[in-house]
């Protein structure tokens, strides 16, 4: 039985199989209607969401599956002082595979050891996001036609945004990547994903605190939301919130085809006049959510 925990828990030949089979979904949804059939699957999530637990439930609908759970901690017996490792072998007397988010890192692999069905890792914490990383590999492939040899830009709270660390993670392992740190200093990027991921790597980073110092270089723009809940200090939030605002001007200097990108949701970190220029893809990143979960929940039942 496999999880999904973190992105390299997926070699490239995985990921990229997972890709086919989205673009397959993409082109030939009604040919998987009934793929899952029978099958139930658990969204348990002990934090906030829209898109994940939406596009995880669509994605199993479109399957031809069922869906059950909770969205909120405070509605399941967590309220009651139950342990997630109860929680999960509970639901997995239930369900045939498990979605769950929670807001202490590492809580998936304390799920993993009394499930009995595979687990999913929908965000844990300030850590990892490996579905959103699959998300955007998907959009990526989709918007650039590769993955190879391109520039990315990532932009906010590179301290605690989660999708960020997994995406860097995932795409650390494509041709030729180079990285665009953007972020103000109190929220650089980790140094164990500088250490562990970049610098073991080779890979080719800059820091900057601009939005448009190396603008003209980038094939992909990264926008990212000031992660408030994972904030000890309200004054630091409200300080540092508002630090980056992308908008039409900003983009002067931009390439043609750069592609811009956004886990959502968005505060006010790009401005809604950006949201009508074709280069804007969050919108669209958001729809292949769903193909990629239909994939990847595929993948983990072994349904072919
Ligand atoms: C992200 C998350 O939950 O980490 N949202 C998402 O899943 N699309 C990003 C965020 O909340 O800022």
């Amino acid at each position: 039985m496999r999880h999904l925990m973190n992105i390299t828990d997926f070699s490239v030949e995985e990921i990229n199989e997972l890709i086919e089979v989205s673009k397959d979904i993409i082109n030939n949804g009604s040919k998987y209607s009934e793929k899952c059939k029978g099958k139930q699957l658990a969204t348990l999530f002990f934090e906030p969401s829209t898109r994940t637990r939406l596009s995880f439930e669509s994605a199993m609908l479109s399957l031809g599956g069922s869906v059950l759970g909770f969205s909120s901690a405070s509605s399941s017996s967590t309220a009651k002082g139950e342990s997630v490792g109860d929680t999960i072998q509970t639901v997995s007397c239930y369900a045939d595979i498990i979605a769950m988010r929670h807001p202490k890192e590492g809580a998936p692999e304390v799920a993993a050891q009394t499930t009995l069905v595979p687990i999913i890792n929908a965000g844990d914490g300030g850590h990892n996001h490996p579905t959103q990383t699959l998300t955007d590999l998907l959009t990526i492939s989709q918007e650039k036609g590769t993955l190879d040899n391109l520039t990315i830009g990532l932009c906010g709270d590179l301290k605690f945004g989660r999708t960020v660390h997994s995406l860097i993670t995932a795409m650390s392992r494509y041709k030729n990547v180079k990285f665009i740190l953007i972020s103000p200093v109190e929220l650089q990027l980790p140094d164990y994903i500088i250490k562990d991921v970049l610098e073991k790597n080779n890979i080719e980073y800059k820091v900057t605190q601009s939005m448009e110092e190396y603008m003209d270089e980038l094939d992909i723009l990264y926008m990212t939301r000031v992660q408030k809940e994972r904030f000890f200090n309200e004054a630091d939030y409200i300080r540092l919130k508002d630090y980056y605002i992308l908008d039409c001007n900003k983009l002067g200097k931009a390439k043609k085809d750069l592609c811009i990108m956004h886990p959502l949701p968005r505060v006010n970190e790009i401005a809604k006049e950006v949201d009508s220029d074709p280069r804007a893809a969050y919108f669209r990143q958001v729809k292949y959510g769903k193909y990629i979960r239909m994939a990847l929940i595929l993948k983990l039942l072994e349904i072919k």
